[in-house]
């Protein structure tokens, strides 16, 4: 690994308490970039930036529920007096609860909607406003929204997800169109399955809503049936291409999704 891939990364992860986000904080750092690692479970990125800490990395951890305003200008406020500066976000934190279409409630909706639409656009406006503050460099500031194969499609059982993540393409094209002026350039990566915690609740819930019969056959008849390369994916398999989207080597990418999902969904 070249442990000076992202030297002068002051990055901030939203969601970096467990899953992806806590595996993209753990490669940043090992490739050299500064990271502020947030989360609403404290204990959680307490311990992600322990572990970097411990590994010889240089991190922190502040508490952040997305949804929140306040959480997000001191999420970013405390990235800067630890590193002098914020030049990268990683916009990851995301929640899901599948639903029958025509069981969809309204708290069902609001409750996604607010996490991974209002929660990735208040994150991103935050740091957009001090990465403007900050004046433009000389290499471009990056903002990398996680969005999904579900934001070019959607699912039966997952509609408002869907439409949330559709949301997060949305965000990444309006942004990248109105930031460009400030060097911002606005990217992301859209995963498949991938085993975290999110997706052994969504098997629990799937199993429950009677859509499979038994705890992991969800994850393993989607790898057979519907992924080219037959086989769901782990945080390990998405580390590669986010730190391409933090790396110079993505300067001249904006309003880009990058699909990472083993052939799942073509375009
Ligand atoms: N797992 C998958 O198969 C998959 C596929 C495509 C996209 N995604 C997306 O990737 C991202 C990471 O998913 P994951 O599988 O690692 O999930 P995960 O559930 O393992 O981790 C998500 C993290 O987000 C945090 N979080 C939830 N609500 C928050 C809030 N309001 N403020 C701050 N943090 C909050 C959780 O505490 C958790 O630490 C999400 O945006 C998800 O939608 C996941």
């Amino acid at each position: 690994m070249d442990t000076t891939r992202l030297a002068g990364k002051h990055v901030l992860i939203t969601g970096g308490a467990q899953g992806m986000g806590a595996a993209v904080a753990k490669h940043y750092a090992a490739q050299g970039a500064k990271v502020c690692v947030g989360d609403i479970n404290v204990d959680g990125v307490a311990q992600v930036a322990q572990e970097i800490s411990d590994a010889g990395g240089v991190a922190t951890h502040v508490k952040l529920d997305v949804t929140n305003e306040d959480d997000a200008e001191a999420a970013v406020a405390h990235t800067v007096a630890e590193f002098g500066s914020i030049n990268v976000l990683l916009n990851n934190a995301g929640i899901n609860k599948p639903m029958w279409f025509l069981d969809v409630t309204r708290d069902n909706y609001e409750k996604i909607n607010a996490v991974n639409a209002w929660g990735k656009l208040n994150v991103m406006q935050k740091v957009a406003r001090q990465m403007v503050a900050q004046g433009k460099q000389d290499y471009p500031y990056k903002i990398i929204n996680v969005g999904s194969i579900l934001s070019r499609d959607t699912f039966i059982d997952v509609v408002v997800y869907g439409m949330t993540q559709h949301s997060v393409l949305a965000l990444i094209k309006g942004g990248a169109k109105a930031l460009v002026e400030h060097n911002i350039t606005v990217n992301g990566y859209a995963p498949g399955v991938v085993r975290t915690e999110m997706w052994e609740q969504l098997d629990r819930d799937l199993v429950e809503m009677g859509m499979f019969e038994k705890k992991g056959e969800s994850m393993d008849s989607i790898a057979e049936n519907m992924i080219l390369m037959k086989r769901y994916s782990y945080p390990e398999d998405i580390v590669g291409t986010a730190s391409f989207l933090a790396s110079p080597e993505s300067d001249y990418m904006t309003g880009q999704l990058l699909q990472i999902d083993g052939g799942m969904v073509l375009h």
